[in-house]
């Protein structure tokens, strides 16, 4: 038999034995997960961000927003109850980089989408205090003071195809024309823009129409947060929700 006390003697030996095996351990357990298609289960409703949408969740990454606020439901009752249902992984599968977070200052906004109204968000992000007088939020008043950039919308819908996200040639080619339709309901573009997004939020978010601002996109995209999927008809294990 092979003589185990070897290792039991030498620090250093089993220092690396404990590292070979560990190592073997992890390979066999995580590797797989990036090759096997059931790693992220599909499931209906599904759709990449909307040029508006990406532009908002930029916003909320420049600002740290995710310093504050997770984007994930454990599938613990007292989340469940207070957030809705848990989050799944298809969620976050146009998420690059992701925003679970891991620090709830505030709350966690997986499923904010369509909880308050756009006049909410606006009072709120100009002054959380004028809504919710204990608040510890700081104001983000200058969003609806700033015009929202968007010369290289186009680029970053690339980047996000380059990881994975499928945008195709028409909603790159299209994206500035997306992102002013989803804000302007008059605008012409607005059919071709809801073809390409299903279930996309059409509207004046900030409530100043003469103006596309940060705050019309970072509404646009709390808005949409966890409204994709239809959860009073989804079931974990129905078919369409396999592959
Ligand atoms: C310093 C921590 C902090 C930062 C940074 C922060 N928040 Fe908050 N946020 C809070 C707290 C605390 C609350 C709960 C009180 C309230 O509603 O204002 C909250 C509440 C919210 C709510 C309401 C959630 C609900 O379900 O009631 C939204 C939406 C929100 N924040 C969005 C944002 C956005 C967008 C940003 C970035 C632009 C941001 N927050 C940055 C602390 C923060």
């Amino acid at each position: 038999m092979f003589d185990h006390g070897i290792f039991e003697r030498h620090s250093l030996l089993l220092v690396v034995g404990i590292l070979i095996v560990v190592s073997i351990g992890g390979i066999v357990e995580i590797a797989p997960l990036f090759y096997l298609e059931s790693t992220i289960e599909k499931v209906q409703g599904m759709r990449p961000y909307t040029p508006l949408e990406l532009a908002g969740r930029a916003i909320y990454v420049r600002e740290g927003c995710y310093t504050c606020h997770s984007q994930m439901i454990r599938p613990l009752r007292d989340e469940v109850e207070r957030y809705g249902h848990y989050s799944l992984a298809a969620e976050s599968m146009y998420d690059h980089p992701f925003q679970w977070g891991s620090k709830r200052t505030g709350p966690d906004l997986a499923r904010v989408g369509n909880k308050y109204s756009d006049e909410w968000h606006r009072a709120h992000l100009v002054d959380p205090r004028s809504v919710v007088p204990e608040s510890v939020m700081p104001p983000y008043k200058f969003l609806e003071e700033t015009d929202l950039q968007f010369d290289t919308i186009e680029e970053a819908l690339k980047a996000n195809r380059i990881v994975g996200v499928p945008y195709t040639d028409d909603m790159i080619a299209s994206a500035r024309a997306d992102l002013m339709a989803q804000a302007n309901p008059e605008s012409d573009d607005v059919a071709a823009f809801q073809k390409r997004y299903p279930k996309a939020q059409v509207r004046d978010f900030d409530g100043n129409p003469q103006r596309l601002t940060e705050m019309d996109a970072v509404i646009a995209y709390l808005q949409m947060l966890g409204t994709l999927v239809d959860f009073s008809t989804y079931k974990a294990d129905a078919p369409e929700n396999r592959r």
